[in-house]
Parts: structure tokens; C-alpha cells; sequence
């Protein structure tokens, strides 16, 4: 089989359809594929026209480019495929030479591009608390030590015995804020890369959850045996689902199930970057779900909405799969918590 000369296109997290003179399809990347429900090899060689309800603005886009010979970027683009919801792009169309190719076209979908800003931010404000905290955390693990020595030693020469209780509350609340500290502190160990399989790492996750919630916690599970090794940091994503799979068993209030499902992903955008497969890994329960003023906040630090929770359990997972390039996302409504977590599998 001949290869085709725009596989590199295939690469691309961009939208791409490549036109020859005649408007017909020579080329679509799986970008595009993905973007407009359709696949290259039913619509090559189909006029560009036809793959659209109403593609008039398009091809005028493709017809200035044409009279002047230099790219063109048509605006606020409105297209839509048969049996498909509307489509608003940005277009930008350049003319190439070549014997089989007339036109690049590029798309960027707005919605997708206010999205893309919108994590940016997000992302950027995480970054930006992290940092603050940090440096918080440090301020004030430095005078704990310093604390608890201190009330050790005046417990020493206290004569009253019974006063002793005063300075067992100094030194066990030093003590909480020091593990505490240690856990915002923890997160920038750098990961330690290896290949591994996730079912081993969700199988030390249940053990560790049922022996935490003996009895009346049942964690199923749904795994999909085929799925290929992970480079990762072991540790790190046994931490990152436990701190969800236990957070689960906490909502559930020790009663109840947990569901944990392996699939792959093909042509998947994680951070930015495309990959042709990820791992799919959710974690369900049938709990009450997230209160509606946490829903949107609950991966920033110190939100939680536990009695005696920390806030930070959700906060580190988030930067471990981070640091494999993945994504976490949660789906919450009355009787049914979904976490999602996203990892590339190359
Ligand atoms: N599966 C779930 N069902 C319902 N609420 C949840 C679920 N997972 C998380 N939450 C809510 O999100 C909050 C934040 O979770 P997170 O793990 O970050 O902190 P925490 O559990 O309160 O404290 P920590 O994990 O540090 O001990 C929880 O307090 C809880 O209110
Ligand atoms: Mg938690």
C-alpha cells in the first residue's frame, strides 16, 4: 500500500482538511475526523461542498483565497453535517502547491477555543495557590519544631502532674499541623518513570480501601484486561486514585459500592497535546454526590466538605496525574459520582 504524503498531518490536534483544484477531499486528519463525525476513507474524493448542510461561506473562503493567492482566515464560520449539531470555527485556508493538493484548511473551533482559554486560567490560578501555599506551608513548619521542643521540655519540669494535659495539647496540635504541612509540602517530589500495569496499581487501591472500610464497602470491578503497560510513577498514581477511590467510601459513609473501570481511549487532546491512545480510568459510586457550591472548586487546596477533611486529597491527585500528563475530571450528580481520569498511554 502506498503511504499517504499527509500522514504527518495526522499528528495534529488541529482540524485539518486538505482540498485538490476541484474542491474534492484529498485529505482529512483524525482531528478533523473526530470534529465532524466522519472518516477518510467514506468521503475522499467527495466534493468539500457536499459535506456540509450549507457550505457556501466556506467555499467563498476557498474562492478569495484562490483570487489573491495568499491565506485567508474566515470568521465565526457556522457548519453543519448532516444529523449533527451546528459547528462554530475559525477557518484559516492556505493555497499549497502541489499536483494533488490545492488547499489547506484549518479549523479551530470557538467553543473549543474558549474552553482551551478557560483552563489556561484555570490551570494558571492553580499554579499561582500552589506556589502561595507552599510557601505558607514552609513559614510555618519552620517554628513547629521549635514549638513542640519547647513544651516538651517545659513538660519536663512541671511539677504538677495534671498540668501536663496542657502540654499534651501543645505538642499533639504541633504534631497534626506538621503532618498536615508535610502532606502540601509532599507534591513536588519529582516522579520516578517506569512501565507498569494500572490494574496492579487499582488492586493495591481496593486492598488498601477494603481494609480501611472493612464489611459493608464492595469495590466491583470492570477492567479491561487487554489495555498495554503505563509509564508512570507507581506510588504516585496509587496515591492519586486511592485519595478518590477513599473519598468514595467516605461519601458512601462505609455502605455501599464503588466501580472501577479500565478502557482505552483512541485520539484523545489531554492537556494540549494529542495522543493516538490513553487510559480511561473511572471510579463511580451511587453516594449523594458533590454539594452544588463545592462542585466547581473541589480540586483546590483546603475545600473540602467533610467534617475533619483536610481539603487536600482531590489537590494531589490532581498534581500527580498532572505530572503524567494526564487530565482528572468529575461528573457529580444525587446517586452518582463518576471521576474520570485521563492518562497517555505512549
Ligand atoms: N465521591 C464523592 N462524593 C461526594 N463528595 C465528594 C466525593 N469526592 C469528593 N467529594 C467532596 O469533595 C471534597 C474534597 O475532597 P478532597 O479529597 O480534596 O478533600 P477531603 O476528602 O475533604 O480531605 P482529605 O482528602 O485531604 O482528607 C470532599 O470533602 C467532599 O465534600
Ligand atoms: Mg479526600
Amino acid at each position: 500500500m502506498a503511504t499517504n504524503p499527509y500522514s504527518g498531518l495526522d499528528l495534529l490536534a488541529t482540524p485539518v482538511i486538505l482540498v485538490d483544484d476541484e474542491l474534492r477531499v484529498a485529505h482529512v486528519n483524525p482531528a478533523a475526523e473526530d470534529l465532524f463525525a466522519l472518516s477518510l476513507r467514506s468521503i475522499s474524493g467527495q466534493l468539500l461542498a457536499q459535506l456540509f448542510i450549507d457550505s457556501a461561506e466556506l467555499t467563498a473562503c476557498l474562492e478569495d483565497v484562490l483570487g489573491q493567492n495568499w491565506s485567508y482566515t474566515g470568521r465565526d464560520l457556522i457548519l453543519t453535517r448532516p444529523t449533527q449539531a451546528s459547528q462554530h470555527l475559525n477557518c484559516l485556508v492556505m493555497p499549497i502547491e502541489d499536483s494533488a493538493v490545492r488547499f489547506l484548511i484549518e479549523f479551530r473551533p470557538i467553543d473549543q477555543q474558549l474552553k482551551l482559554a478557560r483552563e489556561q486560567r484555570q490551570f494558571d490560578q492553580q499554579q499561582a495557590n500552589r506556589e502561595l501555599i507552599r510557601n505558607l506551608a514552609h513559614e510555618i513548619r519552620n517554628p513547629l519544631g521549635g514549638l513542640r521542643g519547647s513544651a516538651q521540655l517545659l513538660e519536663r519540669e512541671l511539677e504538677r502532674p495534671e498540668l501536663r494535659e496542657y502540654t499534651q495539647v501543645i505538642i499533639k496540635e504541633a504534631d497534626r499541623l506538621q503532618a498536615l504541612m508535610d502532606r502540601l509540602l509532599t507534591p513536588h517530589r519529582p516522579p520516578k518513570f517506569a512501565a507498569l500495569n494500572i490494574h496492579e496499581v487499582l488492586e493495591r487501591v481496593r486492598s488498601l480501601v477494603l481494609a480501611e472500610f472493612p464489611d459493608r464497602i464492595r469495590i466491583e470491578r470492570d477492567y479491561d484486561a487487554s489495555l498495554p503497560d503505563l509509564h508512570g510513577d507507581k506510588e504516585q498514581l496509587i496515591q492519586a486514585v486511592l485519595n478518590v477511590v477513599r473519598n468514595a467510601a467516605q461519601a458512601l459513609n462505609g455502605t455501599g459500592e464503588i466501580e472501577l473501570r479500565t478502557r482505552a481511549a483512541r485520539q484523545v487532546t489531554l492537556a494540549k497535546r494529542r495522543y493516538k491512545l490513553a487510559l480511561e480510568l473511572q471510579v463511580i459510586d451511587k453516594g449523594p454526590g458533590i454539594p452544588d457550591e463545592l462542585r466547581e472548586r473541589i480540586f483546590y487546596p483546603l475545600v473540602s466538605g467533610r467534617d475533619g477533611g483536610s481539603g487536600l486529597g482531590l489537590t494531589l491527585s490532581q498534581t500527580f496525574v498532572q505530572h503524567h500528563h494526564g487530565t482528572i475530571e468529575c461528573d457529580s450528580e444525587p446517586g452518582r459520582t463518576c471521576f474520570t481520569i485521563m492518562l497517555p498511554m505512549e
